[in-house]
């Protein structure tokens, strides 16, 4: 179903032979464009969705940089879009039998990856939600010229380091054996991980969120661990989709919280059983979902040299991790 090698588009291979490239982190090579790392089949996703998506006003983009809780914003955006349908009764939710990364596509590593190079989305009901790993700079300009809205989701450096660490071992064959973290470290660190530079990514989006915040909504993680109801309210209204003082009266903040719970969704069977069509485990998807457990892995001299690194990126720009 999905683009093999020796299927991408002429233009894509054209483009491929002039690009810097890097070791991957699984196997295949990253290949440098507009500033950011792709493999080459994820490159053939942008480029494919660069030149033929377009965006709707009503459109509604999740966009995150990799293992920042996509997973868990996806139902939550899912959820509070789709509420007067499905939260009562409970039991058919269609977050309980479907996988979020169902739910919410992502537009270059699902809908433009697909065979077709130029899938049809037009019969979607409105508001379209999607999802995209896509930095700023390489978004389709349907989206700069539309009124659609950009919700995007980061998460402090040391933890996604350590959550991407986990997840690129379960897709590395068992011959391989886990990556030492010293490696992927120095990767990180030089920039090079899937869409990365991290800081590059993030600051892309938080930019454009003090020049336009009615259309980009900057999100933290860890902001929405620890203030969930606080966050979910603030998606809510900068959605257009605020919570009625009767939905208040019922709950329906705590009601779709629980619902998208780690506790909830990583137990159920769709979530421990199911995977997606290009081979990861749903179950990948949910690993520990905590703050800090970049504590239980990066020795102190890791800590010293990414938070100096940050300091030196973010210098300037008001954000902080
Ligand atoms: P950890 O590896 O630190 O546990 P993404 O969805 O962007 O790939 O991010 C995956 C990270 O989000 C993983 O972090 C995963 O455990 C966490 N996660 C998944 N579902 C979650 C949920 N419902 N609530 C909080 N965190 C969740």
């Amino acid at each position: 179903k999905y683009l093999k090698q020796d299927e991408l588009t002429q233009e894509c291979r054209n483009l491929l032979s002039s690009l810097p490239t890097e070791k991957g982190w699984v196997t295949s090579t990253l290949y440098k464009y507009q500033g950011f790392w792709h493999p080459c089949r994820h490159l053939q996703g942008v480029l494919s969705c660069q030149k033929h998506f377009e965006a709707q006003d009503t459109d509604i983009l999740l966009v995150s940089t990799p293992k920042s809780g996509t997973t868990w914003l996806k139902a939550i955006l899912f959820a509070l879009i789709n509420r007067t349908h499905f939260l009562k009764p409970h039991d058919n939710h269609p977050l309980l039998s479907n996988n979020p990364h169902v739910l919410v596509p992502f537009l270059e590593l699902k809908l433009y990856l697909e065979k077709e190079e130029n899938p049809d989305l037009s019969s979607l009901s409105s508001p379209r939600l999607f999802s995209t790993h896509m930095p700023y700079v390489s978004l389709p300009t349907s989206v700069h010229d539309s009124q659609s809205k950009l919700v995007y989701l980061c998460r402090n450096p040391k933890d996604a380091l350590v959550s991407l660490w986990f997840f690129t071992n379960k897709l590395r064959i068992q011959e391989m054996g886990a990556s030492p973290l010293e490696e992927v470290f120095e990767k990180f660190c030089r920039g090079v991980s899937i869409y990365g530079p991290f800081w590059d990514h993030v600051l892309g989006y938080w930019e454009e969120s003090l020049k336009n915040p009615k259309k980009v909504l900057f999100l933290k993680y860890e902001e929405m661990k620890e203030q969930p109801e606080v966050h979910l309210r603030k998606l809510a209204d900068f959605l257009g989709y605020s919570f009625s003082s009767k939905e208040e009266e019922e709950r329906m903040v705590d009601g779709i919280l629980e619902i998208c719970s780690f506790e909830n969704l990583s137990k159920l069977k769709v979530n421990e059983e199911g995977k997606l069509p290009s081979g990861e485990d749903y179950s990948a998807f949910f690993r520990k979902g905590e703050v800090g457990d970049w504590k239980n892995h990066l020795t102190a001299e890791m800590v010293e040299r990414l938070d100096k690194i940050c300091e030196e990126k973010f210098d300037g720009s008001g954000l902080k991790f």
